[in-house]
């Protein structure tokens, strides 16, 4: 039997040794590699309710139903991060692991989605990193959303860290089928039956069409 010192503790799969005093710092690390993400994400909610604020005032119109946000858990970060066999470094995770910030805008239209992108992807201080647009181009399984990878700055008292943030535009049919898709992809563990794909296919399109007669509607009513 090994016996570990009292300031030692051995971590995980016995590959490293970390004093007390690493571990502390390792955690405040963490803990501060994690709250650039809240900031982060504060920031995009802070922008899409200005834009919302801003365009009911001048418009006289509500693009945005409504905005979810949530940052990844460690674990979750960590399960990622080995699963893509990335080395466990704050830089290397910040660079590849673009996620950990999600903010996820349902717009009553898909003409909102793409008037929200834009008028969020202009400003100044966002700057784009990648774009997919599944809503020009849906996944097989009939999914839509319009992703974008920005990055906002975000200035702490020993300067300016620029964080990534997902934001996922959609409309509410599109979101709808999503989260069904989500919870049956999740009840079968990824092997859905043909026939339930099938049947995710049809229902994509129904809501595709949904969204086009309503955005039809709408532009009628407003002429
Ligand atoms: P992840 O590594 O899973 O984040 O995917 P990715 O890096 O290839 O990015 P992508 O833009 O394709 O997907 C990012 C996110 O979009 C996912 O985490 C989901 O929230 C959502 N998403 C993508 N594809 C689907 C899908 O087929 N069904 C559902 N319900 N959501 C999806
Ligand atoms: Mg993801």
């Amino acid at each position: 039997m090994s016996v570990v010192p009292d300031n030692v503790l051995a971590l995980t799969q016995g590959q490293v040794t970390l004093s007390r005093e690493d571990l502390r710092r390792v955690h405040g690390q963490m803990q501060r590699f994690m709250l650039g993400y809240e900031f982060g994400l504060r920031e995009i909610e802070t922008k899409l309710s200005i834009l919302r604020d801003e365009f009911t005032h001048m418009h006289d119109y509500n693009p945005i139903e409504h905005v979810t946000s949530r940052v990844k858990s460690v674990d979750s970060i960590m399960a990622k991060v080995s699963r893509r066999g990335l080395p466990a470094d704050l830089e290397v995770i910040r660079d590849n692991i673009t996620d950990i910030a999600g903010v996820r805008v349902t717009c009553s239209f898909v003409q909102d989605a793409y008037r929200l992108f834009d008028l969020l992807t202009e400003q100044d201080d966002v700057t784009v990193r990648t774009v997919k647009d599944y809503i020009a181009t849906p996944k097989a399984n009939g999914y839509k959303s319009l992703h974008a990878i920005v990055e906002v700055p975000v200035f702490l008292s020993d300067g300016a860290v620029d964080i990534p943030v997902e934001v996922q535009f959609r409309t509410i049919a599109m979101d709808f089928w999503a989260s069904l898709e989500h919870k049956i992809y999740y009840k079968y563990d990824g092997q859905v039956p043909s026939e339930l794909v099938a049947e995710l296919g049809e229902a994509a399109a129904t809501a595709a069409a949904l969204d086009e007669r309503m955005e039809r509607l709408h532009r009628e009513l407003r002429g």
